[in-house]
């Protein structure tokens, strides 16, 4: 045999035997708990169910026409064409200054203060490689994105979590926290109004929050994402607006749900510059920024309109409203969400979150999100999102009318 093809063969060989191991950081990742509702999805669309997907938190709407015409006039730049900064244009960062000024009434430093993210789960993800030892302590809320625990374990943290329970307003009651595992807590994630259960916060509970976190010396990572989501007027506050925040804290947003833009990949975090630069840092690292052409689009959004907006509002205000109607109608039980396009439904007596999803997807054809999703503390509920337009959910509140549970 020639021993080009000998050669060949033992190299074959041993490629075969490789096995291709993934890390223990991937391999001991908690189960993805939405895989069963996925599984079902592409099983009823095979048997041609028409399903109306009220399962992910997408906006179905455009982005408004002035962001898009300035993203087509700034992508003929050629400056645009080359790396962009990781911090982000020091334009978007200014824009983003007067924006919260305008929104919140708060200053702040564009050049140590603001940090441009490629979306908000970006900065979300890396933060904990900042600030958490392997070891550390990271309070998680549950039901909570599940992005706060997966990147607490990436960085070899603890989670630790917090439940979110109705009698409380879907807040963490940091009373029940014990007092050595907030000791060693390095992080705190909060969000409101919050995904998935479309609770709000109160300054007063921001102020609880700043004390929390000073007297145990834990940074506040507050995840703002739906801040412009929000109904009847209602304007959410900033945790940045309560005193002695931006001592302790971040805050995250995001132009995805504002604008329309989750496509666009581009969002901001905001605080205390330790704590910025930190982020930073990282980013440094592992990416370089968001296009620059996007981030003069950021600079048309943020300048040019009043947010919540009210052309994305009214119209998730009356998909709202035909909702809540019609689940009270079925006799589900349902709060009239006063933020995020979120409904978080609990579970008629006698099902689990997982049954009563796998109920509506068989027999009505409706996704929904079963709560357990978001942990444990997510059980004995369903999230649906209002991301579909009004006569699809109308036509699933009649499809509802006739199944039983
Ligand atoms: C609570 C929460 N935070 C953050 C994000 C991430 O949004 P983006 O990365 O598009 O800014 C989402 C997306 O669904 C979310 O629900």
């Amino acid at each position: 045999m020639p021993k080009t093809l000998k050669m060949m063969r033992y190299f074959r060989r041993e490629v075969d035997l490789m096995r291709i191991e993934k890390a223990r950081r991937i391999v001991e990742l908690p189960p993805y708990l939405f895989a069963a509702i996925d599984k079902k999805k592409i099983e009823m669309r095979k048997k041609g169910m028409d399903l109306i997907d009220l399962g992910i938190g997408d906006p179905d709407l455009p982005t408004p026409r002035p962001i898009i015409e300035r993203l087509r006039k700034a992508a003929e730049n050629p400056t645009h064409h080359r790396y962009p900064s990781y911090e982000g244009m020091i334009d978007f960062r200014k824009a983003v200054s007067r924006w919260y000024e305008r929104r919140f009434g708060i200053q702040l430093n564009p050049e140590t203060e603001v940090l441009s993210l490629i979306g908000s789960k970006e900065g979300i993800a890396h933060i904990p490689l900042a600030f958490v030892n392997p070891g550390d302590i990271v309070l998680v809320p549950s039901p909570g994105y599940p992005v706060y625990r997966v990147s607490t374990l990436f960085a070899g943290g603890i989670p630790y979590f917090l439940p979110l329970r109705k009698e409380n307003g879907f807040l963490p009651n940091f009373s029940e926290i014990p007092k050595e595992v907030a000791e060693k807590a390095k992080l705190l994630f909060i969000n409101y109004p919050n995904n998935p259960t479309s609770a709000i916060a109160e300054k007063s509970f921001y102020e609880e929050v700043v004390a929390f976190a000073n007297r145990y010396r834990v940074i506040v990572c507050h995840d703002a994402a739906y801040s412009e989501v929000a109904f009847d007027g209602f304007h959410p506050p900033s945790f940045m607006e309560v005193k002695g925040a931006k001592e302790v804290g971040i805050e995250f947003h995001s132009l995805s749900k504002t604008f329309n833009m989750t496509g666009w990949r581009i969002g901001f975090a905001v605080g205390h510059e330790e704590i910025v630069s930190g982020l930073g840092k990282v980013k440094t690292n592992v990416d370089s920024g968001v296009f620059q052409a996007i981030q003069e689009a950021g600079i048309e959004a943020l300048d040019h309109f009043d947010t919540p907006l009210p052309e994305i509002i009214d119209i998730y205000e009356k998909r709202r409203d035909v909702l809540v109607k019609g689940l009270r109608e079925v006799g589900l039980k349902v709060e009239r969400p006063k933020a995020t396009f979120y409904f978080w439904i609990e579970v008629p007596k006698g099902f689990n979150s997982a049954q009563f999803a796998t109920l509506l997807i068989e027999q009505a054809g409706i996704v929904a999100t079963p709560g357990n999703g978001f942990g444990d503390e997510g059980e004995g509920y369903i999230r649906m999102a209002i991301t579909v337009d009004e006569a699809r959910i109308k036509e699933a509140i009649e499809r509802l009318k006739k199944i039983k549970f």
